[in-house]
């Protein structure tokens, strides 16, 4: 065996053509940069995890990161993601979906924990974000709703914020009001309860 060509055609609708997973690993390369190595970021608010996040959920962003309907002009521009072709994107995506970063290195897989109010946190999301980002935090993948559990505090902290500021649309839905009665510290308490969620903060 000379070189690792993994061509998989996945049973998800969306790709309408099989997967190239030794291209998504070359084309991510672009990605590195910022995403990290493994595509495990890092835990400032700039550098999201996209290790085992779902591929559909990654192509519909990188979308309106294009679109302008996400702003990220240094990402847009040092990934070159307006002449990059849709099966690259589609490749990329499916390449750090099948990233197990446990199976790496269980420290890459580390989510920092939040301070804050848990139990304040805890009612809080039971009472509006369980129903569709699960009662373990890991959210619906083929329903494109990511898991925050696994994803850097800061990073969602940042991405709320966002939501507050009509600056990104959660659930399809420009008129969600998810975020908009929720203060400062009531998304801090969130974020203690959703990182006390993932795997390595589990007891
Ligand atoms: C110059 C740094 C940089 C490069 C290069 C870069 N990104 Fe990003 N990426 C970011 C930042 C910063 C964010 C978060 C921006 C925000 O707040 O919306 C992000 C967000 C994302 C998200 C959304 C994550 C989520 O949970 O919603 C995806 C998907 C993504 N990047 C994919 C890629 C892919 C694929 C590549 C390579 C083709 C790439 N990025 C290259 C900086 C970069
Ligand atoms: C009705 C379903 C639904 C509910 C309820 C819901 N969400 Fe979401 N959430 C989604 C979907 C769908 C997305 C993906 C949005 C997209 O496609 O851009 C999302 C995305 C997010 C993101 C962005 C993640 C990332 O990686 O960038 C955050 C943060 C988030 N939700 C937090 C919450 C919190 C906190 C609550 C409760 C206060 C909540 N959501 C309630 C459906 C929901």
């Amino acid at each position: 065996m000379n070189r690792l060509l993994i061509t998989l055609l996945l049973s998800i609708p969306m790709f309408a053509h099989a997967v190239d997973l030794d291209n998504g690993k070359k084309q991510a390369r672009s990605c590195a940069l910022c995403h990290g190595h493994y595509g495990q970021g890092t835990p400032g608010p700039a550098s999201p995890r996209l290790a085992g996040t779902p591929a559909g959920y990654m192509i519909k962003q990188i979308e309106a990161y294009i679109k302008g309907e996400r702003i990220n002009p240094r990402m847009v521009v040092t990934s070159s993601l307006h002449s990059i072709s849709e099966e690259d994107v589609d490749d990329i995506a499916a390449y750090y979906e099948s990233i197990n970063l446990e199976k790496i290195n269980p420290i890459l897989n580390n989510i920092p924990l939040w301070p804050g109010n848990v139990a304040r946190g805890e009612e809080l999301y039971n009472g509006d974000c369980k129903s569709c980002h699960r009662k373990n935090g890991m959210g619906k993948s083929r329903k494109g709703i990511p898991a925050l559990a696994l994803q850097y505090p800061r990073y969602l902290f940042r991405q709320m914020k966002m939501f507050q500021w009509d600056k990104r649309v959660h659930d399809d839905d420009p008129e969600d009001e998810t975020f908009d009665e929720l203060s400062d510290q009531d998304i801090e308490a969130l974020l203690a309860y959703i990182s006390s969620m993932a795997p390595n903060n589990k007891k």
